[in-house]
């Protein structure tokens, strides 16, 4: 079983989405224990609790119930996940300042990896400050790098 880890700032929106996305990928497929999937934070601020608000609006608007309570990363995540996935540029660098051996260093993985070609960004805009369209554009993205993340998965990477 692979163990994956959704990463963003705050944990409220985007990584949990991703979290949210990536298991509904894994149900169609009827793959539910090819991986173990959680997320986390880099910010330890919103720990306990739920998604924010728009987000949840969102998800739901788009087909998706999204369940999730706030956590930071911690250093035992290195030891027990084998995917570490980050949302952003600013991610991958407190990962990488995070990450307790070279060995964890090589877990971490940017979501942009799991693009297709031609996507309109390199990387998960963080919808926080902005509007409702960041929250449309976080579920595009996702459910985009989530379906290439599964068939890399199925194929035997991690
Ligand atoms: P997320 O969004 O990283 O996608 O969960 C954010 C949530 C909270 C904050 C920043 C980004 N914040 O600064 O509190």
């Amino acid at each position: 079983m692979t163990k994956v880890l959704f990463v963003c700032l705050g944990n409220i929106c985007r990584s949990p989405m991703a979290e949210c996305v990536f298991n509904t990928v894994l149900e169609r497929n009827n793959a539910e224990t090819l991986c173990k999937v959680d997320s986390a934070g880099i910010l330890s601020y919103h720990q306990g609790e739920q998604p924010d608000r728009r987000m949840r609006e969102m998800a739901k608007s788009r087909g998706y119930t999204l369940i999730h309570e706030s956590r930071p990363v911690k250093t035992q995540d290195f030891f027990d996940f084998d995917i570490i996935i980050g949302m952003d540029e600013s991610n991958i660098e407190d990962l990488k300042d995070r990450a307790p051996s070279v060995e964890a260093m090589g877990k971490i993985h940017r979501i942009s990896e799991f693009f297709s070609p031609g996507a309109p960004f390199d990387h998960i805009p963080d919808p926080y400050y902005g509007g409702t369209e960041g929250f449309n554009t976080t579920v595009n993205l996702l459910e985009d790098a989530c379906e290439n993340l599964y068939e890399w998965i199925a194929k035997g990477n991690k």
